[in-house]
């Protein structure tokens, strides 16, 4: 009788679902992928397979925790859970959500060049639209309107990451939030997955053999278990090449909101 069950629908003795641990937030476009995958090295982390959207929709928040604890991963004892949804970041609910669950959640945030995003989430978006043949728009028709900087469009907006911060804020201290710098993991992953390790108290599993560069892609990929593996091609694409007056405009715009972030995490990145 058992033949006929397919074996990856059975848990593995010993295990079982837990809800997170941790939480990748985001942000969007800021290499959540790759964190995830990469933490997902460490033989005390299981990783939910997909983008759980329960704390920023309300239409599975309503499904409430016992439909979001199905969609964990199995996980020994020994183990803890991450779920990783971008959306979570830019979300006004989501804090006290995740509040109102677990108040001592540690949460992980991966932010890069606000810029640099903007210009990723376009291309993004750019690549969907092609493929469901929906029609597509050239850069900088997004990123201007009547000469000026739109600001009302979407990929600017998310940018802004000390508007979200200071919501994050409210219900979490600084301490449960660590920054993943985006930048520097895409060049150096261990030094960052070191100190998410070190956040997340797990021992030391992550070495530098886990990463090797892949010339083809220009980015680094995964070994681990004797298996070697890249992310997906839809991460890691070539940006659009952006008129040098509209970056001056986006760094300008960002400038204040940066600096205004650095002032609220009491660290700062290199964004222009
Ligand atoms: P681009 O595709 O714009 O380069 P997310 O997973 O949050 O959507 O983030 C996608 C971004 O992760 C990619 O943006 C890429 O720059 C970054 N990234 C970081 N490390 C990577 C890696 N090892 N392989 C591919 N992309 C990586």
């Amino acid at each position: 009788v058992n033949e006929t069950v397919t074996p990856s629908l059975v848990p593995p003795p010993g295990t079982s679902k837990h809800l997170p641990h941790s939480i990748i937030i985001g942000v969007r476009k800021g290499g959540t992928r790759a964190l995830l995958e990469m933490l997902d090295i460490h033989p005390e982390v299981a990783a939910a397979a997909t983008e759980v959207h329960f704390f920023d929709w309300d239409e599975n928040y309503a499904k409430g925790l016992e439909w979001y604890r199905d969609l964990m991963p199995y996980s020994y004892p020994h183990q803890i859970t991450i779920e990783k949804t971008p959306g979570y970041f830019t979300s006004p609910s989501a804090p006290a959500r995740i509040r109102a669950m677990n108040s001592s959640m540690k949460l992980l945030l991966i932010l890069r060049d606000p810029v640099e995003r903007v210009i990723s989430d376009y291309t993004q978006v750019y690549f969907n639209r092609l493929e469901n043949h929906k029609p597509v728009h050239a850069i900088e028709d997004m990123l201007v309107r009547n000469g000026a900087l739109n600001t009302r469009y979407k990929a600017i907006q998310r940018s802004l990451y000390d508007m979200y911060m200071r919501n994050w804020l409210l219900y979490f201290p600084l301490e449960q939030i660590h920054i993943v710098d985006g930048g520097t993991l895409i060049h150096n992953p261990l030094s960052e997955l070191q100190k998410v390790e070190h956040f997340l108290e797990l021992p030391p599993r992550i070495v530098a053999s886990n990463f090797y560069f892949n010339q083809t892609k220009g980015f680094y990929c995964i070994r681990s278990d004797g298996r070697e593996r890249c992310l997906h091609e839809s991460k890691g694409r070539p940006h659009p090449p952006v008129n040098s007056t509209v970056l001056e405009q986006l760094r300008s715009y960002f400038r204040q909101h940066n600096h205004n972030f650095y002032q609220l995490v009491g660290r700062t990145f290199n964004w222009g």
